[in-house]
């Protein structure tokens, strides 16, 4: 499994060393949550911070847009080094569109759904993807529990996935910890965010670790 620790628990005015930190201990990605205070009531990242973290890791930024009408904003957090851009089905009313632009800027693309959002929704987009983000909490806040009914969606991704004979990472977001994270790997998940369990630790390797059940 690849581990995405999520910034959002980290402490922000130290945030390059938050980031060098998770790195040493062995995350696959760093997990940028955007959010706008419409599409959810929080308000965090702009593409201004994407491009400071930009030089202080190797590892790819995995940017998570929580945020209406993305379009406006996918070239600026392209532009300011996101690896990975990922918007909302429910933000999208021109979806493939939107995949579209993500991939003209050569930057990876990926859909996520909320929780109360059915698998079916991405059934005609899926071949253009290159990650599927399932939302385990209903996004805003770290630090919330994982919403079991996840586990099923993870399955039918998976399984919608493996028959049209596609390569994709199914990503997991809210709610990680050991526990969970064993649930979701069962189902198909191949990427976990997690934000509080990783970032709340004073030893982040270990915290790392035990999510990966080592
Ligand atoms: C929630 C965010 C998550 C969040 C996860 O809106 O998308 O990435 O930071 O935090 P934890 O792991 O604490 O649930
Ligand atoms: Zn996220």
């Amino acid at each position: 499994m690849k581990i995405a620790p999520s910034i959002l628990s980290a402490d922000f005015s130290r945030l390059g060393e938050e980031i060098r930190d998770v790195e040493a201990g062995g995350a696959d990605y760093i997990h940028v949550d955007v959010m706008d205070g419409h599409f959810v009531p929080n308000i965090t990242i702009g593409p201004l911070i994407v491009e400071g973290i930009r030089p202080v890791t190797k590892l790819p930024l995995d940017v998570h847009l929580m945020i209406e009408n993305p379009d406006r904003y996918i070239e600026a957090f392209a532009k300011a080094g996101a690896d990975y851009i990922t918007v909302h089905v429910e933000a999208c009313p021109h979806l493939h569109r939107t995949i579209q632009l993500i991939k003209s800027l050569g930057v990876k693309a990926g859909v996520v759904l909320n929780p109360a959002t059915p698998v079916s929704t991405i059934q005609q987009i899926i071949e253009d993807l290159d990650m599927v983000l399932l939302m385990s909490v209903n996004p805003g806040f770290g630090g919330q529990n994982f919403i079991s009914s996840t586990l099923r969606k993870i399955r039918e991704v998976k399984e919608m996935a493996d028959s049209k004979g596609l390569q994709l990472e199914i990503e997991v977001d809210g709610g990680i910890n050991a526990q969970t994270a064993k649930l979701c790997v069962e189902q198909g998940a191949t990427v976990l965010v997690a934000g509080s369990a990783i970032f709340n630790q004073l030893d982040r390797k270990a915290a790392i670790e035990n999510i990966r059940g080592i």
